[in-house]
């Protein structure tokens, strides 16, 4: 029988509650873990959001989401009315002290009602141009002020650049304590994300080879099918770069080449992090070329079907410099790693969607067997597949049955899918439940945030002055520009994607 960390008495105020990201992720999340039984007793979601509708039309809106997307598919009416009891919700402006004044006057009367002090959760499930206001006033309120219970959570993008993501940093540290700062990446959530660090410390197999003796090169690709999908206004602010390389890539990358914490106290985990970021080669301006590579989509086709490219898409510039793809060589400077490339790419309308981390092994030292047995020899590699395919897959050498000595690769696979998929929660259950528990590790500290922007800022710096004279250079449904292949090329290399149930 598991025994869980019990919640204590929560009230969750939650900014942008009529928004995609509280339809999608939050409420199914809050759902599951209700329906779990890992929501306190005593929970509230004040839900706040400026559409103009009842309570009975928002639990009906919240209700499709949950049936569309949640992992546990459609909601029961009796389970889903009881949970809806827990959702309130009141229409307000954000601009407005009002709005502040009635989160504060719920959360007293719910702890009255209570009889007992709550953790108090703000979340900003908001566009980025309302953090600072939505943060200062919930500060000047005394809402937040205990720094043990209440907690503000604050979405990706945080920052546009190193210097904005400095100010809104220092915003929020004159009225709150880093620990109550809830900075939150969801692809930390991700099970298999997590995994990383169990495989790699709780293991003694990997941790001696795990290393530039060993270690060839290590390659990220987090590749998508989809789109901006009417994302144009946000997109055309952001790009690739800071889309996803400066938060949810990065964060692979730590876990990858982490040393091995002392202990899973956030701060010692996050500490183990930020020396990955400080220790990534700078880029010089003269060369970024030979280590960033981007792209953008031009129309093509996916799966049979003809689609715009990025320029054509609602919202955004015809001729738009952005960015819908990137590829970085990183070096990273420290004895573990010193001159092992770690490649890393990233792209929209790519040919498929997947996300998986390639560990590539050095080549024998030497090869006692004959040229004729080792015709389909391959070095040693291992295989973290993110999603949608979730597992590991080790690759080896193998004698191939028969008389003869041949040999060739075989696969050693674990699968998520071996196990219950479904029982696997979503990135937001796993976040939600932490911030409710208080519990920091998976959430960026103000260095991390600032390290990862300091390392992208010459590439952004350099696009951004520079604009491409090749865009659109690859059409949507392909695996990215020729570029991209050159840049691993010229190391000898070529980018990987070995799905789990593929032969590659
Ligand atoms: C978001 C990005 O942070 O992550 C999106 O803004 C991207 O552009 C998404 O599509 C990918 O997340 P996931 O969980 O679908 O891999």
């Amino acid at each position: 029988m598991e025994s869980f960390i019990k919640v204590e008495p929560t009230v969750i105020a939650l900014f942008g509650a009529t928004g995609d990201l509280t339809w999608r992720k939050l409420i199914p999340a809050l759902y599951n873990l209700y329906l779990d039984g890992r929501t306190p007793e005593k929970f509230s979601v004040l839900c706040i959001g400026h559409t103009d509708i009842n309570e009975k039309q928002f639990h009906k809106h919240l209700h499709e989401g949950v049936d569309k997307f949640s992992r546990k598919g459609k909601a029961n009416k009796k389970e889903w009315d009881a949970f809806a009891k827990y959702l309130t919700y009141y229409k307000g402006e954000f601009t407005e002290n009002a709005t502040y004044e009635y989160v504060d006057k719920q959360i007293k009367l719910l702890e009255k009602k209570w009889n007992t002090p709550t953790n108090r959760i703000f979340y900003l499930a908001v566009p980025p141009m309302f953090f600072e206001q939505i943060a200062t006033k919930i500060g000047k309120t005394g809402m937040a002020k205990d720094k043990k219970t209440s907690r503000i959570v604050i979405e990706k993008p945080f920052g546009h650049d190193l210097e904005s993501a400095k100010r809104l940093n220092n915003l929020l540290h004159k009225m709150y304590d880093e620990c109550q700062i809830y900075r939150l990446d969801h692809y930390l959530g991700k099970e298999t994300v997590q995994n990383i660090l169990a495989f790699r410390f709780a293991n003694v197999l990997f941790e001696p080879i795990w290393n530039r003796n060993y270690i060839d090169n290590v390659q990220i690709t987090v590749s998508e099918q989809i789109g901006i999908e009417n994302r144009g206004n946000y997109y055309e602010t952001a790009g690739a770069l800071r889309d996803m390389i400066q938060n949810h890539i990065l964060q692979l990358l730590c876990l990858i080449a982490m040393e091995p914490p002392v202990s899973f106290n956030a701060d010692e985990v996050r500490n183990r992090k930020v020396d990955v970021l400080n220790a990534l080669r700078k880029f010089k301006y003269e060369e970024i070329n030979q280590f960033a590579v981007r792209g953008q989509y031009g129309p093509g086709w996916m799966e049979g079907k003809k689609v715009k490219g990025y320029r054509q898409e609602p919202d955004v510039a015809k001729d738009s410099n952005k960015e819908t793809f990137v590829a970085i060589k990183f070096f990273l400077d420290n004895w573990r790693w010193q001159d092992v490339p770690f490649y890393l790419r990233t792209g929209k309308r790519m040919n498929e969607t997947i996300t998986v981390i390639n560990i590539q092994f050095r080549p024998v030292p030497h090869q006692s067997f004959p040229q004729e047995a080792t015709g389909n020899w391959r070095p040693n590699r291992l295989v973290m597949n993110i999603q949608p395919y979730m597992g590991i897959r080790l690759r080896f050498q193998a004698k191939r049955p028969g008389l003869e000595m041949l040999l060739h690769p075989v696969d050693m696979t674990f699968n998520y899918g071996d196990g219950n998929a479904s029982n696997t929660p979503e990135a937001y259950e796993t976040l939600l439940l932490d911030v409710m528990q208080g519990d920091s590790t998976l959430f960026m500290r103000a260095d991390q945030v600032e390290a990862a922007w300091d390392i992208l800022m010459p590439i952004i710096n350099s696009w951004e002055m520079n604009p491409s004279v090749n865009f659109p250079n690859y059409a949507a449904g392909m695996q990215g520009p020729e570029d991209a292949e050159a840049l691993i090329a010229r190391d000898g290399h070529n980018w990987i994607v070995m799905p789990q149930d593929k032969e590659e």
